[in-house]
């Protein structure tokens, strides 16, 4: 059936960055054409290179893919300082904090900051290029301002979400080898301070010899413990940096920065970007996908600790020299219409929040939006989870006014920037669908032979031809990262890129993504592995096995759902007790975010004769679904009806 098209509103095509499918097919033709042309062509125009580079792409160690080799560049001088010629005075970041304080930098007083942070960090601290520096951070300008320093000496940053627990931290301390953590005493949230120094200080208090100081910005002004020679004050060292601080000339493919994520193993996976590829396509996104004009303002209410707070609320934004807004508090604080004053106080021209928030928003708020102004809206964005048509019409009609372009930008913390994404002003949208693959993204959905998957069925979203901004290489692991993304299937005798997605194309070639096809779970467009879940489970000493799943949740998208086998021994557990234990467990070896929605005992979980659990089925149940599943090959098949019958008998 052929599904509504939404299509883009004249007013703005005229001065879109691209105003038609057929200026989009162009692009992609040219691309298909000449590939290396094609991203030559952009590196040289949007990169102020500090030497320019020799080759665009060496495949001569695929998967191991390189960039623009032998270029050399700096990402703080692409997203600061080249600015200062046309634009010192105008807002970098506006910040917003959770009470409602404002503070505004201007791209000159930006450059100066993170002039003097760089300066700060490689004068008191010792740090090098190459130096890991950890950073544990609240939603304030000096996380960006941070981030920016690194990249200025050539230093790697690698951003560790605020919501993870103290052994979640140092796990991520230890694998990078950091020397400098940076952190805040801690921030607000919904009018009340919450802390995170005290998070470092457990997180440093073992095997974590690696880290030799911590520096301590001061935000909320609560009383912290002050560790004598390893803990210092960044608003004291701040004082006597010069704000003037040359910028590394770094090589194309130097790490710009870690992130750690999950994968289908318990241990979460430091994703390392480079320089150029990763900058090139944060900027080109900017402009195709937000159609980024410089008077506009932008606010992605994304946390830094994600990808998309890295691409699309500091390196994307300030490498096209706009105005971005960073927020320190959520959007249901005082009430469900914070973010829509937010846009009606500064004029936002485009917004960018995960379906959740919609959700929510929509939930606790749907006659919100009416009671302000939302006319500056341009395009409306959506990141991290499918997003459903009741929550898409919703973002449409009631925030859009109809007159919004909605991007449903599908990428991943491995992508670096967006793949699959309409174009506001060219692409006919169909609701909750990512539409079709950006230019230059070679996109396909294959089946396990490496077959295009036929119009209507589920297949593997895959990107057949390596991209600048792709992820390098998991640090520390490269055999890792070669096996989990480029499986066995080979294009024109090349590794294929594997996105662990599910995706369908219709009749018209168009692309919707149908979620996760390995053990990885979308909590509130958060990534979660089920193995890390498990593992942390599994450190309950009631607990003999158990094994967790996703289940589909009104507002979350997916809530973690977990089966657990008590010993037998340890029945003397009241059930309600060891579920608040269980999740104390979760809570203090990943935080609050990993926290169960459900935990149901079971006599066993089903396990094929090998010992593999059967995750499907217990998916299935979950759900409350017809078991379809062969369960001839289980050890105990009978096991499948007991279980049904517990959770049936639970009501969840
Ligand atoms: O499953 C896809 C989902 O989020 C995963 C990537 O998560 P992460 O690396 O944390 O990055 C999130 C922000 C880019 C993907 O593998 N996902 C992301 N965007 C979409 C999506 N699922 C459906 N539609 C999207 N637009």
């Amino acid at each position: 059936m052929l599904q509504e098209k939404y299509y883009p509103n004249k007013e703005h095509i005229k001065n879109a960055s691209i105003k038609s499918m057929d200026e989009y097919n162009e692009l992609m033709n040219a691309a298909k054409e000449d590939y290396e042309g094609f991203w030559g062509k952009f590196a040289n125009e949007k990169i102020d290179w500090i030497k320019p580079y020799d080759k665009v792409l060496d495949e001569s160690e695929a998967p191991f893919y390189k960039w623009f080799i032998g270029g050399k560049l700096n990402v703080a001088y692409q997203c600061v300082d080249r600015h200062l010629k046309t634009k010192k005075n105008k807002a970098a970041i506006i910040f917003e904090g959770d009470n409602g304080d404002k503070r505004v930098l201007t791209y000159l007083e930006l450059a100066y900051e993170v002039s003097r942070t760089a300066n700060m960090f490689k004068n008191e601290f010792g740090i090098k290029k190459g130096d890991r520096v950890v950073l544990y951070m609240p939603m304030i300008p000096e996380a960006a301002i941070s981030m920016l320093a690194c990249a200025k000496i050539g230093a790697i940053h690698s951003v560790v979400f605020g919501g993870f627990s103290a052994e979640a931290l140092r796990d991520r301390i230890v694998d990078a080898e950091a020397k400098l953590v940076v952190t805040s005493d801690g921030a607000f949230r919904k009018g009340s301070p919450y802390m995170l120094k005290p998070v470092v200080d457990e997180a440093l208090s073992k095997d974590c010899e690696c880290v030799k100081a911590v520096c301590v910005i001061e935000r909320n002004g609560e009383d912290v413990n002050w560790v004598a020679g390893r803990d210092y004050s960044y608003n004291e060292l701040i004082k006597s940096q010069s704000k003037y601080c040359e910028s590394e000339a770094m090589d194309s493919e130097d790490p710009l920065f870690l992130l750690y994520t999950s994968g289908s193993t318990g241990k979460p996976k430091g994703v390392q970007h480079s320089t150029a590829g990763y900058i090139l396509w944060a900027q080109m996104t900017m402009e195709w996908v937000f159609d980024m004009k410089d008077n506009d303002t932008y606010w992605c209410t994304a946390d830094v600790g994600w990808i998309t707070g890295h691409t699309y609320i500091v390196y994307g934004p300030l490498a096209a020299g706009a105005t971005t807004i960073m927020f320190e508090g959520v959007p249901t604080f005082p009430d469900a219409g914070r973010c829509w004053k937010m846009v009606e106080e500064y004029r936002v021209n485009q917004f960018y929040t995960a379906p959740t928030a919609i959700r929510l928003l929509h939930k606790m708020g749907a006659d919100e939006p009416k009671k302000y102004d939302l006319s500056s809206l341009r395009i409306l964005g959506t990141v991290g989870e499918p997003i459903d048509p009741p929550a898409w019409k919703w973002y449409y009609e009631e925030i859009g006014r109809s007159k919004c372009a909605i991007v449903d930008t599908y990428w991943q913390t491995e992508t670096g920037g967006h793949m699959i994404s309409p174009l506001p002003f060219a692409t006919p949208i169909k609701p909750a669908c990512a539409t079709f693959p950006l230019p230059g993204i070679m996109a396909e959905i294959i089946d396990e032979n490496g077959n295009p998957t036929p119009i209507g069925e589920k297949g593997f979203m895959c990107i057949t031809k390596p991209w600048p901004s792709m992820i390098r290489t998991i640090w520390n692991d490269g055999e890792r990262f070669a096996k989990s993304y480029f499986g066995d299937c080979k294009k024109d005798g090349k590794p294929v890129y594997f996105t662990g997605d599910g995706a369908m194309i219709d009749e018209e070639g168009y692309m919707t993504i149908t979620g996760r096809t390995d053990d990885v779970i979308n909590v509130s467009g958060h990534r979660m592995g089920t193995a890390e879940v498990e593992a942390a489970i599994k450190k309950h000493p009631s607990v003999a096995a158990n094994a967790v799943v996703g289940k589909p949740h009104p507002i979350k998208g997916e809530g973690i759902f977990a089966y657990v086998v008590l010993k037998g021994e340890d029945n003397f557990a009241t059930e309600a007790e060891t579920i608040k234990e269980i999740n104390e467990i979760i809570k203090k070896e990943i935080g609050a975010i990993a926290l169960c929605d459900d935990i149901v005992f079971v006599p066993d979980v089903p396990k094929t004769r090998s010992g593999k659990i059967m995750r499907r089925i217990l998916r299935s149940i979950a759900k409350g679904e017809e078991i379809t599943q062969d369960t001839s090959t289980l050890e105990d098949p009978t096991i499948v009806r007991k279980i049904e019958e517990i959770v049936r008998s639970c009501k969840l």
